[in-house]
C-alpha cells in the first residue's frame, strides 16, 4: 500500500514539473535564445564547465559574482571574444534570472588527480596556502580561503575551477587585462607569478575538494629560498626538528602566527606577532625575530634587557595584553621558536635587515589629511572604510588598523616614525615599496590621530 502511494506521489510530481513551464533563466541556460547560444553548450546545464577548455564552472559562485561578472563582460571592464558578445546581448532582466538558474546549482567535486603530478601538486599547494614572502606573493587561502570555497560576495569560490580557465585568468589578471568589481586585488595578488607559478596553482586549484581528498606531500624540496639574499637566511619551515624541542618551535611558531588563538588570555586586541613581523617573523626588514636573537641582550627603552623580557614588553605593548610568566609555556615556545629560526646566525653581529629601515621625514611634515585620501585609494580594500579590518569566519584576514582591536598608543608602531618605516617597507601588502617616504609619513599621521586603546 505504502509503495502505491510512493508511486502515485511520484507520479504527481514529475507531473507537475513537466507541466510547470521552465523559468526565463532556464530556458536561457538550456536552450538559449534567438541568437544567442544555450549557456549549458560551454558551461553546462549544471554549470560544471568544461574541464579541457577554459569554459569555466558557474556552480557554486554564487547570484552576485555571476551577475557582476555579466555585467563586466557588456560593459567592457572584462573583455572576451566569446563572452562580451553574449553579455551584450542580454537584458539586466535576462541577466538576473540566468544568474539566479546557475547560482542554484551545487559544484560536483572534481576528478582525483594523475599521479605523477604530486610535486607540482605540493608546490601549488604550498603557494595557495602560504604563498611566497620573499616574491610578496600573498597566499590564496587568504581571500579564496583554504578551501577555496571563497567568501561573502566580493571573493569568488575557486575550488574544481577549470585549470585552463584558472591559467588563462591568472595571466590575464597578471597583465592588467581582466579588471573587474574585484578593485584590482587580484591584479595585485597576481603580479609576483611566474609561469611555472601559474600552472602549479592552477593544476592545485583545479583538484581542492577532490573526494577522494588528495593525498599531497605537505612540503617539498625544491621551493624557492624565500628571504633576499645578502640577509640572513632563516632555514626552512620543513626543516623543523621530529623532537619534543621541535614540538615546541611548532608550538610557538602558531602563537606567534595565531597569537589570538593560542596566547589568548594574554592579548588585548586582535593582532598576531605575525600582522607586524612579516612572514612569521623571517622576513628582512620587516621586523625579523632572528635579529633579535643575535643583537638582544640590549639597551631597550634605557635599560638592558633580554629577550624574553622583549617579548613580555611586545604583550603588553602591542598585544595590549599582560606578561606572560617567564616559565611559562607561552614564552617558553614563543622563544624556542625564534631561536630556532635564528641558527646559523652570527650573535652580536650588526644582522642586516633587521627592524623596519628608517624613512626620514619630508621637510613639510606629515599632513593627514593627505593620508586619509590615500587610505581610501590603497589601505581600505583590505583594512576596512572604518579600520576595521576583514573578518571571515570569525577569523580577521586583515587585521584592523584602528579602533578597539587594534593596536593601543603604546605600541612601538604607535610612534610615527616608527609607523612610517614599517609601512613603507610592508604595505600595501600585495605591493609594497611603492610608497614614497612622504605618503607613509602622511598615512602614519592619518592612522596615529584615529581612535585606538590607551
Ligand atoms: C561558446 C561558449 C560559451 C557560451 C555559449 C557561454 N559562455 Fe560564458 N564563458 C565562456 C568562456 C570561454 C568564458 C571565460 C571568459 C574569460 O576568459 O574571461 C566564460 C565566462 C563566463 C562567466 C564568468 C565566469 C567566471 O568565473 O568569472 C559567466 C558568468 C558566464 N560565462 C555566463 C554565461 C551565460 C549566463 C551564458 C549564456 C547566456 C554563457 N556564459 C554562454 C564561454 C561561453
Ligand atoms: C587579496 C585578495 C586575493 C588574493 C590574495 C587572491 N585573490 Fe583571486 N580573487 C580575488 C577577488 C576579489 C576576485 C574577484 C575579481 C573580480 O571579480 O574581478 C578574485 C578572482 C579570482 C579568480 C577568477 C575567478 C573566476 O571565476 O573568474 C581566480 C581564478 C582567482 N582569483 C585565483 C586566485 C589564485 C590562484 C590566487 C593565489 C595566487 C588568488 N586568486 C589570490 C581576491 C584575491
Ligand atoms: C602592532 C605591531 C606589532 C605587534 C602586534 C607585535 N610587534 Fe613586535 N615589534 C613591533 C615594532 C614596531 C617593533 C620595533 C622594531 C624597531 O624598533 O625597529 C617590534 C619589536 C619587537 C622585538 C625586538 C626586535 C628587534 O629587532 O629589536 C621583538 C623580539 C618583538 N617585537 C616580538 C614580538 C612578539 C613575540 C610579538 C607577539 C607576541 C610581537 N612582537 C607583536 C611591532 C609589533
Ligand atoms: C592586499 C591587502 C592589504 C592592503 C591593500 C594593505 N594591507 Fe596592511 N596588512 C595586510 C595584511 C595581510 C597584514 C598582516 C600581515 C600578515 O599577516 O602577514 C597587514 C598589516 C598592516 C598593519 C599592521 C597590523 C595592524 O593591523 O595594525 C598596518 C598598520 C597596515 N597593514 C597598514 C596598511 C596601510 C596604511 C595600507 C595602505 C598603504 C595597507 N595596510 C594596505 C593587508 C593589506
Amino acid at each position: 500500500m505504502r509503495r502505491v502511494l510512493a508511486l502515485l506521489f511520484l507520479g504527481l510530481v514529475t507531473a507537475h514539473a513537466a507541466t510547470r513551464p521552465p523559468t526565463l533563466g532556464a530556458r536561457l541556460a538550456l536552450d538559449g535564445l534567438g541568437s544567442i547560444h544555450a549557456c549549458a553548450d560551454c558551461h553546462g546545464s549544471q554549470g560544471q564547465g568544461r574541464p579541457h577548455f577554459a569554459y569555466p564552472k558557474l556552480a557554486g559562485l554564487g547570484f552576485s559574482y555571476l551577475f557582476g561578472a555579466l555585467r563586466s563582460f557588456a560593459d567592457g571592464r572584462r573583455l572576451n571574444g566569446i563572452m562580451t558578445p553574449i553579455a551584450r546581448g542580454l537584458t539586466l532582466k535576462e541577466m538576473r534570472a540566468v544568474a539566479t538558474y546557475y547560482a542554484s546549482s551545487r559544484p560536483r567535486p572534481p576528478h582525483p588527480v594523475r599521479r605523477g603530478d604530486r610535486f607540482r601538486l605540493a608546490r601549488g599547494r604550498r603557494y595557495y596556502e602560504h604563498g611566497d614572502m620573499g616574491d610578496r606573493l600573498i597566499g590564496c587561502a587568504r581571500c579564496h580561503g583554504r578551501r577555496g570555497r571563497g567568501m561573502g560576495m566580493r571573493f569568488p569560490w575557486i575550488a574544481g575551477q577549470t585549470e585552463a580557465y584558472v591559467k588563462e585568468q591568472l595571466r590575464s589578471f597578471r597583465a592588467g587585462a581582466r579588471r573587474g568589481p574585484g578593485l584590482g586585488l587580484m591584479r595585485d595578488a597576481a603580479r609576483p607569478l611566474d609561469a611555472h607559478q601559474i600552472d602549479d596553482i592552477a593544476l592545485y586549484v583545479s583538484v581542492l575538494g577532490a573526494r577522494p581528498p588528495l593525498s599531497i606531500p605537505a612540503n617539498n624540496a625544491v621551493m624557492p629560498p624565500i628571504v633576499p639574499r645578502r640577509t640572513f637566511v632563516p632555514p626552512r619551515r620543513d626543516a623543523i626538528p621530529h623532537t619534543a624541542f621541535g614540538a615546541a618551535v611548532r608550538r610557538g611558531r602558531a602563537i606567534f602566527d595565531h597569537t589570538d588563538r593560542y596566547a589568548h588570555p594574554y592579548i588585548g586586541n586582535a593582532l598576531s606577532c605575525s600582522d607586524c613581523h612579516m612572514g612569521e617573523g623571517r622576513e628582512a626588514e620587516a621586523g625579523p625575530m632572528w635579529a633579535a636573537v643575535a643583537l638582544f641582550p640590549r639597551s631597550y627603552r634605557g635599560r638592558i634587557t633580554t629577550l624574553a623580557a622583549r617579548v613580555q614588553a611586545a604583550f603588553v605593548q602591542s598585544e595590549n595584553g599582560r606578561a606572560p610568566p617567564l616559565d611559562g609555556p607561552v614564552l617558553t615556545d614563543l622563544l624556542a621558536y625564534v631561536h630556532w629560526m635564528s641558527r646559523g646566525e652570527v650573535i652580536g653581529a650588526h644582522a642586516p635587515g633587521r627592524g623596519y629601515p628608517p624613512v626620514t621625514e619630508p621637510k613639510s611634515g606629515a599632513d593627514a589629511a593627505r593620508g586619509a585620501g590615500l587610505y581610501v585609494q590603497r589601505c581600505a580594500v583590505c583594512h576596512g572604510d572604518r579600520g576595521e579590518g576583514s573578518r571571515y569566519n570569525d577569523r580577521f584576514v586583515f587585521p584592523p588598523v584602528w579602533g578597539p582591536l587594534s593596536f593601543g598608543r603604546r605600541a612601538s608602531l604607535a610612534q610615527t616614525s616608527v609607523l612610517a618605516a614599517f609601512l613603507k617597507s610592508t604595505m600595501p601588502y600585495t605591493d609594497p615599496g611603492t610608497l614614497t617616504s612622504g605618503a607613509a609619513y602622511d598615512l602614519a599621521a592619518f592612522l596615529e590621530a584615529r581612535p585606538r586603546p590607551p
